[in-house]
């Protein structure tokens, strides 16, 4: 006897979110450990941060915001796209969800029909094929070798594309891989999928700061201007300021994308927590002068 969905039946609980438990449990014991499980800064969050949030409590910014997120907030971001990624979008084109994840979730969720398929060149984050069987959708797996930096070649991608498929998921900088797409691969990626216009592409950016070696970060969109039109541009506070447990993620898309996921997050919840997107705008606007201080203590 089962009550649970059949939606369920395929789908895994989060594989990184239970090793890094145990990892809690262990270093509870006093057991030293270093949990590779979830991409967790081991900073707390810059002091301004907190310090922004704390003032918007007291003020009052204290109700529901628009499903989208708050007008300041969406600012903050369009500027960071200006500025971090030469970007141009207006504050309707961005939305606040809870974290990355969530961003995903309602994209998914917005845009999936029975049967969808979605692209996942490995090793992926665990969470994307489970998101897509979750919402009625097909993971597809891109075998992507380690002679080529664990990168999706345009000859994979072409095979792995069917009248079918809805999404291609790209991360870079790639977790677990820490794979990094340079202009002239993303380019190359752009010139299969200009072949194939019903494919959106999402780009998961939120390592976009976590990069080694001197490597250069260069957002999907940027690389493939002809393509922003079809593309999702994901990112969030989690990594690059150490906001995990806040849970600000946004991102940047077409008006019709942005908002049929808005509208799926008015119907669950919504509006991300006011406090934490005040802490967003704080961190977006505010030094980023941390950033080095984590990737250097990262690397
Ligand atoms: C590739 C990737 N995307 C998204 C996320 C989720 O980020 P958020 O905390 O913003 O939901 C993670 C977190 O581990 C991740 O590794």
């Amino acid at each position: 006897m089962t009550y649970i969905s059949s939606r369920l039946a395929a789908v895994k609980p989060s594989a990184s979110m239970a090793v890094s438990q145990a990892a809690k449990a262990l270093s509870a014991k006093g057991i030293d450990v270093i949990d590779l499980g979830l991409g967790e800064p081991d900073f707390p969050t810059p002091a301004h941060i907190t310090e922004a949030a704390y003032q918007a409590a007291q003020a009052g910014d204290t109700l529901y915001t628009a499903a989208l997120g708050t007008l300041a907030l969406r600012k903050a971001i369009v500027a960071k796209f200006s500025r971090e990624n030469g970007l141009d979008y207006t504050t309707d084109e961005i939305i606040v969800s809870n974290g990355a994840k969530q961003i995903i979730f309602n994209a998914l969720m917005a845009t999936l029909d029975d049967g969808d398929e979605v692209i996942l060149p490995t090793p992926y984050f665990v969470s994307y094929p489970e998101m897509a069987k979750l919402l009625g959708g097909k993971p597809v797996i891109a075998h992507c070798r380690e002679e080529n930096g664990f990168r999706l070649t345009p000859e994979i991608l072409e095979q792995a594309i069917t009248p079918k498929t809805k999404w291609l998921f790209l991360n870079s900088p790639g977790n677990p891989s820490g794979a990094v797409y340079d202009e002239a691969s993303l380019k190359a990626l752009g010139a299969v999928l200009e072949r194939h216009p019903h494919v959106l592409v999402l780009s998961d950016e939120i390592y976009e700061h976590i990069i080694f070696d001197g490597l250069e970060f260069i957002s999907f969109a940027k690389a493939c201007p002809q393509l922003k039109t079809r593309s999702l541009i994901v990112n969030g506070m989690s990594k690059a300021y150490a906001m995990t447990g806040w849970r600000v993620g946004y991102a940047a898309g077409p008006l019709p994308l942005i908002k049929a996921m808005a509208t799926v997050q008015s119907q669950s919840i919504t509006s991300v927590c006011s406090i934490a997107q005040a802490a967003g705008a704080a961190a977006l606007e505010g030094s980023q002068e941390h950033i080095r201080t984590f990737r250097d203590a990262f690397q």
